[in-house]
């Protein structure tokens, strides 16, 4: 029988990340981390901060006593979480996500101790999320990294940084074992072009190539992530894993063979993460990939054992947006999408498209037959408040829109784990660190200066969102 409602366990939810929310960047014991080192930015979409950064860059950032850099306050969940933990049990809310910051843990990534008012902080959390009845998802690595492993080792790209984050990951599974059933070691692992610095950590004039760089830094994360797969289950046989990536999926631009064999490259290319990470090895067309470009990624005989500790229980996805490719645009590794003039776009340009939501969902069950849990889904606007009200139906919409389509492909057999919105908080915008690209069913009074008083206020779609979770998605 197919069940075309969703099932009675669906962990609906919500997600965000340290970076973005904690603020309290130089409290705690916690080291310096890189998104520590972001000014706003909106308006300077263009700027290739956060995809590639130079020594020098971080260091003038280091140094820079004048700037805003919005990260380093977030919206102080560091303080505030036990309130918005209460604010997210009235939204009904069965399952969150978000991550830890590295940075709390081991301050410069390679010291010798673990830093215990952090482990201590994130118990803290963790036990408020369980005593509310929130089941917790955590990420270990979401776009951040000690500054001191870029400087010391150009990030990823060492080898070194292997059995560091091993064994950050594995103080952290011990600390928190029989709390935390779902892990996520990397957010969005296929994200090397668009938040390369933040997620790998290579300073870019610290390389030779720097598109090589990035594919050998993903060698060793990966490595890494195998390792931590098999930890896992060593740790706590309960303990879930997910292979997570973000929607790069591309369409076909026309017809043409040339057009759709070009979206199945690009589309191979987005997927080989998962294919690793969940079948345990390369497949061949990568390195035909590599090959083809002379990239050397590092790869030694020996890896091929680590690697087939690579087996995710369950695809973790990301979906904001879908692309669309040709023959040639896909030359371009750093940006190959194409306007889709079947689609419309936000105002920061990310086409909106629910039925692409299907598609992935049906592509990626087809390709790994395995759960899928959709760790983020949602909407960044401007929004405005009128007499201490926001009414967000844009926002409504959009979310009511996409899970109508998760609910078709519930319907068309596929096991979904859960549905996690980004962020039901307004929390600091990743691509452009700027307060206004707000997500939340929950507003932040905080601007893009970090002038505010803080409070939270609930928007029109927060009344909307907790009774889709009371009717089990039956009133969407
Ligand atoms: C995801 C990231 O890619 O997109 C989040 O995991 C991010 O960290 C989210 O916030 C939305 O992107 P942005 O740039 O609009 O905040």
């Amino acid at each position: 029988m197919i069940n075309y409602k969703f099932p009675e366990n669906f962990l609906w939810g919500g997600a965000m990340t340290a970076s973005q929310c904690e603020g309290a960047w130089n409290q705690g014991g916690k080291g310096i981390s890189l998104p520590d080192l972001l000014v706003n930015r909106s308006g300077d979409l263009k700027s290739k901060i956060n995809v590639e950064m130079t020594t020098q860059e971080v260091l003038n950032a280091l140094n820079d006593k004048i700037s805003y850099f919005p990260r380093r306050k977030g919206i102080d969940f560091y303080h505030s979480y036990p309130e918005d933990i209460k604010l997210l049990k009235e939204l009904g809310i069965k399952c969150f996500r978000t991550s830890i910051n590295w940075a709390r843990i081991f301050p410069d990534g390679d010291n010798e101790h673990p830093n215990e008012e952090g482990l201590q902080f994130y118990e803290n959390v963790i036990d408020e999320f369980i005593k509310n009845g929130i089941e917790p998802v955590i990420t270990l690595s979401h776009y951040e990294m000690p500054v001191n492993l870029p400087l010391k080792y150009k990030g990823w790209y060492s080898r070194e940084l292997i059995p560091i984050f091993v064994r950050y990951c594995e103080t952290v599974m011990r600390r928190f074992k029989g709390k935390v059933h779902y892990w996520i070691p990397v957010n969005e692992i296929n994200l090397i072009m668009q938040e390369s610095f933040l997620h790998l950590g290579v300073p870019s004039d610290q390389v030779e190539n720097v598109m090589e760089a990035k594919y050998r830094a993903l060698h060793n994360e990966i490595l890494a992530v195998c390792q931590v797969t098999k930890l896992a289950k060593e740790i706590d046989p309960e303990n879930k894993i997910g292979a997570m990536i973000t929607s790069q999926t591309a369409y076909p631009k026309t017809c043409n063979p040339k057009d759709a064999f070009a979206a199945l490259q690009h589309n191979q290319r987005e997927y080989y993460f998962l294919d690793v990470l969940t079948r345990g090895k390369y497949p061949g067309y990568m390195f035909r990939f590599f090959e083809e470009r002379n990239f050397d990624i590092g790869y030694k005989d020996s890896d091929e054992e680590i690697l087939k500790y690579g087996r995710a229980d369950f695809i973790g996805l990301s979906y904001y947006f879908s692309r669309t490719v040709d023959e040639k645009s896909i030359t371009n590794l750093r940006s190959p999408g194409i306007n889709n003039e079947y689609l419309e776009e936000n105002a920061w340009g990310w086409t909106i498209d629910p039925l692409g939501l299907r598609f992935l969902l049906n592509e990626l069950y087809d390709r790994y037959q395995l759960p899928i849990f959709l760790l983020e889904f949602g909407l960044g606007a401007h929004d405005v408040v009128e007499e201490g009200k926001i009414h967000d139906d844009y926002r409504i919409n959009y979310m009511r829109e996409h899970l109508q389509q998760l609910k078709e492909a519930v319907h068309d057999g596929i096991p979904i784990i859960g549905a996690l919105m980004w962020a039901p908080i307004d929390i600091v915008s990743n691509s452009s660190s700027e307060m206004s690209k707000r997500y939340g069913v929950i507003y932040v009074d905080i601007d893009d200066e970090g002038h505010g008083t803080g409070k939270r206020i609930k928007k029109d779609s927060f009344y909307w969102f907790q009774k889709v979770i009371s009717t089990n998605g039956e009133k969407l």
